[in-house]
C-alpha cells in the first residue's frame, strides 16, 4: 500500500471541525485589527528564501525542498518554508509599497521544511500569519503581538507565555558580533561543524543551533539587550511600555534570537506549556530590512506566524473541544422503488431550502434504513411508501423523543426550520 510521505499527515473529516475553528477565530481577530486576507504561491524562486530568510539560517541550509522547475529548465524553486519572504516579494510584485500605510495583511497557510518529525514538527505544515508593513513605531510591535495574543484568548488559550527581546539592527549588530565572535572563538572547538563556518559567517545564528552542544555554550553568550544603540534601546522600552498599557503580560527574554536571518529589533514567542518540545506556538519580530533584501523599496514590516497544529496540541492539553459534524436534521427512509425516487426528490428540494437531510443511496431494507437513521443521530426520521406518495402526507418522527406526527410534505420545510 502507499503511504503518506514521511512528516506529512491527513487531517481526517473528524478533526475538521478544530482546523475550522481555528482558521475561522484567526480571520475574525485578524479582520477587527484591520487585516486583509492574502494568498501567495505555494512555490517561489529559490533565490527569495536564500536573500530573504537567509543563506546562514538552518531553513535555508538544510530544510527547504529545492528542486529544478520542470517548467523552466535550470530554474531552482522552493517549496515555501514560511509565508513572509513571500509576502514581502508579493507586495513590491504588486506596487504596494506605496499604498498609504500601514499596509496589514493575514494569511493561513502550508509551509514545507525537512526537519525531523516529532509531535509538533512535521515536514508539511500549516500555518496563520500576520504581516504589518510601513511603519516602525513600537506601537505596531504592540499591535502585532496583541492580534496573537488576542487569538489564543479566543481559543480558549490565555496562559500561553510571552517572551519578548530585541536584537538590534544594523547599527548595533558589528558590536554585538564582535562580542559574540569573541565569545564562540574561544569555544570554537566544540562548536559543530555548521557552527564553526557561521563564526565566520553568521554568528548570531549559533545562538539558535539545534545541537545540544552548541546550545549549551550559546546560553553563556552575550546578550543582544546588552549591545543595543540608543534608538533600539528606546524601540524596544517603547515595545514595553506599549505592552503594559495594553495589559499584555510578557516576560523580556535574551534567549529569544529567532532562526530567520531579516529579524532586526522585536523579536517574540509565545511558548505553551505542557506540549512537549514544540512548545512555541508563535514565533515573529520587526524585519524593516526585508523588502530592501529582496530588491524593493525600504518597508519596515513586523508580523508573526503560530504553527496551527500546535495550536491544536496546546487546545488539547489545556481539554478545550471543539463541537463536531451537526447530526442531519432529517432522514427519509423509503420502501420500493416510487418512493425511494421521491425520497431522492423530497430530500433535493429541502437542501435546497437549507436544510441537512439524508435518504438511503446503498438500497437498504426499510430496517437497515431506520438502524442507520438512528447511528448518524438525525433529528427526525419520515417513512415514505406508495401510501405516502399517493396521499402526500407522512409519520415524521423525532429520533429524541419517539414523539411521531403526520404532517403533509409540502409542509415538512416549515417544520424542520
Ligand atoms: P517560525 O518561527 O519559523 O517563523 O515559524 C512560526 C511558527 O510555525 C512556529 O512557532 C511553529 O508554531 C510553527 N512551525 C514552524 N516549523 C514547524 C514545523 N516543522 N512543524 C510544525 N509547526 C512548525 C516564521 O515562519 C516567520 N515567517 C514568522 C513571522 C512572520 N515573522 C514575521 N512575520
Amino acid at each position: 500500500m502507499i503511504q503518506k510521505i514521511k512528516g506529512t499527515f491527513d487531517i481526517m473529516p473528524e478533526e475538521i471541525p478544530t482546523w475550522r475553528f481555528i482558521e475561522e477565530t484567526a480571520r475574525t481577530v485578524a479582520t477587527r485589527y484591520g487585516f486583509d486576507e492574502i494568498r501567495t504561491p505555494t512555490f517561489e524562486a529559490t533565490e527569495l528564501f536564500r536573500r530573504g530568510v537567509g543563506d546562514t539560517t538552518d531553513v535555508v541550509q538544510k530544510e527547504m525542498y529545492t528542486f529544478l522547475d520542470r517548467g523552466n529548465e535550470g530554474r531552482s524553486i522552493t517549496l515555501r518554508p514560511e509565508g513572509t519572504a513571500s509576502i514581502a516579494r508579493a507586495i513590491i510584485e504588486h506596487g504596494r509599497c506605496s499604498d498609504a500605510m500601514p499596509l496589514k495583511l493575514f494569511y493561513i497557510i502550508s509551509c514545507f521544511r525537512c526537519e525531523a518529525p516529532q509531535a509538533g514538527r512535521s515536514r508539511e505544515f500549516y500555518q496563520f500569519g500576520t504581516e504589518l508593513y510601513g511603519t516602525e513605531t513600537p506601537a505596531a510591535d504592540a499591535t502585532s503581538i496583541a492580534v496573537a495574543d488576542a487569538l489564543l484568548r479566543e481559543l480558549g488559550l490565555p496562559n500561553i507565555k510571552l517572551h519578548i527581546n530585541s536584537i538590534g539592527c544594523p547599527e548595533c549588530r558589528p558590536n554585538y558580533r564582535a562580542a559574540l565572535v569573541e565569545y564562540f572563538s574561544a569555544h570554537e572547538a566544540e562548536l559543530c561543524p555548521t557552527c564553526q563556518a557561521r563564526l565566520k559567517t553568521n554568528p548570531l545564528r549559533i545562538l539558535d543551533c539545534k545541537s545540544p552542544i552548541c546550545h549549551k555554550i550559546a546560553e553563556g553568550a552575550p546578550r543582544t539587550l546588552d549591545h543595543l544603540c540608543p534608538a533600539c534601546a528606546d524601540h524596544h522600552k517603547g515595545l514595553t511600555e506599549a505592552l503594559d498599557a495594553l495589559g499584555i503580560t510578557y516576560e523580556v527574554d535574551t534567549a529569544i534570537v529567532r532562526g530567520l536571518d531579516y529579524y532586526t529589533r522585536t523579536v517574540f514567542e509565545f511558548i505553551a506549556e505542557g506540549i512537549g518540545a514544540q512548545s512555541t506556538v508563535c514565533g515573529g519580530g520587526r524585519y524593516d530590512g526585508l523588502t530592501e533584501q529582496i530588491g524593493g523599496p525600504r518597508l519596515p514590516g513586523i508580523g508573526f506566524a503560530m504553527g496551527i497544529t500546535r495550536l491544536i496540541m496546546a487546545m488539547e492539553a489545556a481539554g478545550i473541544t471543539v463541537p463536531g459534524k451537526q447530526p442531519p436534521k432529517l432522514y427519509i427512509a423509503s420502501l420500493g422503488a416510487a418512493a425511494s425516487m421521491k425520497a431522492l426528490q423530497l430530500a433535493e428540494a429541502l437542501r435546497n431550502d437549507g436544510l441537512y437531510v439524508e435518504c438511503d443511496l446503498v438500497g437498504r431494507s426499510l430496517k437497515a434504513q431506520m438502524k442507520y437513521a438512528n447511528k448518524i443521530g438525525a433529528d427526525y426520521t419520515l417513512i415514505l411508501g406508495d401510501n405516502e406518495i399517493e396521499t402526500g402526507r407522512a409519520m415524521l418522527r423525532s429520533m429524541k423523543d419517539s414523539a411521531q406526527e403526520e404532517i403533509a410534505l409540502e409542509e415538512l420545510a416549515e417544520k424542520l426550520k
